[in-house]
């Protein structure tokens, strides 16, 4: 089994990510560790709780990192992901699972010092705990597996600034640091390709597990919508377990290696992640960046994984 730090600022998006990665059955998953983001540090925390209480899964760790960007406020989506960042799902359930001891970035770099070359890590907020845990501890980036983070869009349009995907613009700094550690994998899941993923009413009722199928379509009722209200559409992006899902099946996306960078510097477009497609800059490149993604093979395997 893959062995997995899975990094969230639980949203909805995430939750389902994490459903995901639980269910899949092959993560031997070190700690879900969690991020200001989305919403509070502690809110992403308890929301973590919940989901694997929900599961069933109370061994699974679950460890705090940074209750603020690098150096800018936080940045919440109360609007997005509802008042408690699942869209009201969950709301009346106790919860008996609690957060473990430590510091995510610690956590992070331990592992991957204890485990050379064999942690994979998933990135599904703003990436402080990742960025804290490289100027700590530089080796990391040639000890780790690879890294797969959610965040960017490179020929699109932002989704919380013209230019700009919430995670990049939430914690711009910290992008910037991890983009340019030199870790040996980075793949960045933009909206490039999370856009193209959509779950709809249909892909709901597949599910057969009645209580995840419940979640979810709790979960995300206001989140689908929301879209409907933009698109025309009754959906949702799967942003965050799209991340999920390439760390299961590669073969989901295309992805090319170019040379990425982050606005840091900029009155409008703060968060802004270019891609030198043309190399223009003669940088070597520092990601693989993901261009297409097979929807439908996504959803296959999302149903198939969450069945049980
Ligand atoms: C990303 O921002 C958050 O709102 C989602 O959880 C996802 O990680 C999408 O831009
Ligand atoms: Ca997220």
């Amino acid at each position: 089994k893959k062995k997995l730090i899975l990094d969230v600022d639980t949203g909805i998006d995430d939750a389902i990510g994490i459903i995901l990665a639980v269910k899949s059955r092959q993560f031997d998953i070190l700690a879900i560790t969690t991020v200001n983001g989305n919403v509070s540090l502690d809110t992403a925390t308890l929301n973590t709780c919940k989901i694997l209480d929900m599961l069933g899964e109370q061994d699974i760790s679950v460890i705090k990192g940074a209750n603020a960007p690098l150096i800018r406020p936080s940045f919440f989506e109360h609007k997005i992901h509802g008042e408690d960042g699942i869209g009201g799902a969950l709301a009346n359930v106790p919860v008996t699972k609690q957060p473990d001891e430590g510091f995510a970035a610690d956590f992070i770099i331990n592992s991957i010092l204890n485990f050379p070359e064999e942690v994979t890590l998933i990135m599904t907020g703003p990436l402080t705990n990742l960025a804290l845990a490289v100027k700590k501890c530089p080796q990391i980036t040639q000890l780790v597996k690879e890294v797969i983070f959610m965040g960017g869009v490179v020929q699109g349009v932002g989704n919380v600034t013209p230019t700009s995907e919430y995670n990049t613009f939430v914690d711009p700094e910290a992008a910037k640091i991890v983009l340019h550690a030199g870790f040996r994998s980075i793949t960045q899941v933009g909206l490039d390709v999370t856009r193209k993923v959509l779950l709809s009413e249909e892909h709901i009722q597949a599910i057969q597990n009645q209580e995840l199928a419940d979640y979810i379509s709790e979960s995300t009722s206001d989140y689908r919508k929301r879209y409907f209200e933009r698109n025309g559409v009754w959906a949702c992006a799967m942003h965050d377990p799209l991340a999920v899902g390439i760390a299961l099946q590669k073969d989901l996306v295309t992805t090319k290696e170019y040379y990425v960078d982050i606005e840091t510097k900029s009155e409008i477009c703060d968060g802004q992640m270019v891609c030198d497609f043309q190399d223009r800059l003669m940088k070597p490149a520092n990601a693989h960046v993901c261009l297409d993604v097979d929807a439908e093979a996504f959803f296959d395997l999302f149903i198939r994984t969450i069945h049980s």
